[in-house]
This record gives C-alpha cells, structure tokens and sequence, in this order.
C-alpha cells in the first residue's frame, strides 16, 4: 500500500494474495472462474474485524445458533454509532430487524403499498431497487439523477413530476450507490418537503453511509426535520461497513409513532427471519470503529490509486473520485468497446465488473468497479482492461 495516497494517519489494511482470497466461498469468489478478476459485487477483500470474529466464534463454540429473540444491544449500539459519528439521535425502541436491507425495504413497503402502486426511484442507482419494486409488483417511476460530468444528484424537476403523478413511495439511495455521491442537508430536508406536499413516503436505504470518506459529511435522512420523521424511514445494515453480508441482519429505523405502528403490523416472521449471528455481529460492528477506520483509510488510499493507475494507463476512462465508499464508477465510452463494455471486460479482459446497464439503462457504456481490494488487484484490473486496447 502506498500512503502518499491517502490524507489519513490510519495504517492500511494488507490484503491477502488471490490464491488466498479464493478460498473464500462467498459470490465473489465463486461465481467466475478462477482467470477471471472479481471486481464486481459489493464485498470488500480486508480480513473483518477482530471483536465480530471473536464474538462469532464464542457463540459457536458455545452452540449459541438458535432464532434471533430480543437483542437490545443491536439498537442500542447503532444507536450510539449514529450519536457518535453523526449527531443523529435515534430511539432504540424504533429499530427493527429484518433478513437484509432488501427485505427491509420490500416488507416496510409491503405494509403501504399495493401492486400496480408507483414508486420513485432515481437511476442511475443499485440494481435491486429496481428488482425490489417489480417484486412488489409495483410500477417503476424513474427520477433520473441529474448530472453535471460526472456528478450526479437528485433532479427535484423529475422528482417532483413523478409525486405529481401519484407515486406512493420513493426509495432512495442515500448516499447514491454507484455514482458515488452524498446528498445535502438542504437536498433532503427539501425532498421531505416535497414528499409531504405530495403524500409520498420517502424509504432511504443508508448502507454505505459509515463508509463515507472524513471530508464528507453523510446526512441521515431521519436527522434532517420533523418532517422527514413524518414521511420517511431508513433502513441500513452493519452488512456493508463491516463486510458481514452473509450475516443477514438489517435494522429498520422509524422516527415517528406512525411508522413505528408500521412496523410493528408487520408480520412477525420478519423479525424471525433475521439472522441471530447478524444481529450479535452488527452490535459488535457498530462498536467497532478502529477498524471502520482503518476500512475507509483503505478505501481512501485505494479511490486515489485508482485514479493515478487510470491516469497512468487508461486516462480515456472517465472517474470521479467517489464521496463514499469502495465503488468506482467507470465511463468507458472513449475506449470504443463496442454495445457492451461489460460483456468484453469478462470475456476478453477476464475482469468482472457490474454492467452499467444495470444501474440505469441509459448507462451501458459504464460499469462499476469495486476497488475494496490491494493496489495490485486494481492495477492488474486496469492493466487488463488496457489490453483490450492493443
Ligand atoms: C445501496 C444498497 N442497498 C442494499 C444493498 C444490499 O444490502 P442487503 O444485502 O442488506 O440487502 C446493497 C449492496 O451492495 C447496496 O449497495
């Protein structure tokens, strides 16, 4: 690791060899072959943090794998990460659990919703919100993101013609995953106005925000005004920051008694089904911030890299260092890849990266790039890429 590359006193988290990483069993590692550079879903290669090994490993060891019942502790330790680094006070009765935030979302959105119902989204954003919203057989209402370059952010002109419109609910993606952007406090405390204007509910999906980068400043959507408490809730997970995906514990936070009574109606087997091992590791996660730390040092040093790499070898590639977070998005279109960029980076490159025109159809001379690795994973990425080139 190069610490020219980032502004942080924190040390760099080393990175196993690939030979390693490959005994890994998650998606990552066994969804292409073994030529092939995984780049794509939303995993980070550090080792994760020593307290969750060890808390997960005493529960094992002490058979302690039953169903996930009260665990005050997750709450109350979110509760106080989200003083601590955010100033956002959030009342711990108000948090429940859910499988991940996906099904966070999809349940919340279940108790308001009926198929056939409009809901807002802005693209280009996360693929599965989109997936989310045919799941509840709802209609897609696209608010594209408005952009300047390579700066994306909310474009209340669409946002507001699409409440205008009767859409039901938005689920927005604060901060905005894969254009790499935080939204304002002005911007969400605006967009609260407007969705109390328009009777809308405003879902915003957190679970990049303890990733963001210190000369940013992440603003929770809950902390921003009574009105925000009154039309929205959030909904986040420890999964991302602290790489515990496979954990499966989301937390659905609510700020208002109305969508607390939400939340309770919910069906039961929400709760039930959220994972024991998720909850004890997101308590511990959230408590564990030396290393969140050190993660965003990491990531810090990486965005840095990457960019002087594509300087370096690929300065066609447009990039812009991302606010949040360890996802670069990627505007090939100068390198003249043909319909799917996506497609040759797998197949000729032997790089897989996600296909831009998952994240917004208009986008699919982009992809998204996870750069939560070593230096000398994303140099071999660009280094391969470039070839495509000769
Ligand atoms: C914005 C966003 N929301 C949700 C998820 C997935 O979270 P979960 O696995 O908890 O559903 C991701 C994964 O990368 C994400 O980027």
């Amino acid at each position: 690791m190069s610490p020219e590359h980032t502004n942080s006193s924190h040390s760099l988290f080393q990175v196993g060899s690939l030979e390693k990483l490959r005994e890994r069993t998650s998606t990552k590692w066994r969804e292409f072959p073994a030529d092939v550079l995984p780049m794509h879903v939303a995993e980070m290669d550090y080792e994760i943090a020593l307290p969750i090994r060890e808390k997960l490993a005493s529960m094992i060891a002490g058979s302690d794998t039953g169903y996930l019942g009260p665990m005050p502790e997750l709450a109350l330790s979110m509760a106080g990460f989200a003083k601590a680094r955010w100033n956002w006070e959030l009342d711990t009765e108000s948090v429940f659990t859910a499988t991940d935030v996906g099904v966070g979302m999809i349940e919340m959105a279940r108790m308001i919703v009926k198929p056939g119902d409009g809901i807002v989204y802005n693209t280009p954003v996360y693929h599965n919100i989109g997936n989310w919203i045919d799941e509840l057989k709802c209609h897609r209402v696209d608010a594209p993101l408005k952009r300047d370059g390579l700066h994306y952010t909310l474009d209340f002109d669409a946002i507001e013609t699409a409440y205008k419109n009767g859409a039901k609910l938005h689920f927005l993606c604060n901060p905005a995953n894969p254009v790499g952007t935080i939204f304002s406090r002005e911007e969400l405390s605006k967009l609260a106005e407007l969705a109390a204007q328009y009777g809308v509910s405003i879902f915003s999906d957190e679970i990049h925000a303890p990733l963001t980068y210190k000369e940013h400043t992440f603003v929770p959507f809950l902390s921003v005004s009574d009105t925000a408490r009154e039309v929205g809730i959030c909904v986040t997970s420890a999964s991302k920051s602290w790489n515990l995906a496979g954990l499966k514990c989301a937390q659905i936070v609510t700020a208002s008694p109305k969508w607390r009574t939400v939340a309770l109606s919910m069906p039961p087997a929400v709760r039930w089904r959220s994972s024991l091992f998720g909850a004890a590791a997101g308590s511990v996660a959230y408590q564990s911030t030396e290393w969140l730390d050190q993660a965003v040092a990491t990531n810090d040093n990486n965005r840095h890299f990457l960019k002087s790499v594509l300087d370096a070898k690929l300065p066609q590639i447009g990039y812009r260092i991302p606010d949040f977070s360890y996802l670069a998005w990627l505007d090939l279109t100068a390198l003249n890849l043909g319909v799917d960029p996506f497609q040759r980076l797998l197949d000729e490159a032997k790089v897989a990266c996600n296909s831009g025109a998952g994240f917004s159809a208009s986008h699919t001379q982009y992809v998204r790039l996870n750069f939560g690795t070593s230096e000398d994973n994303i140099e071999e990425a660009v280094t391969r890429i470039g070839r495509l080139l000769s």
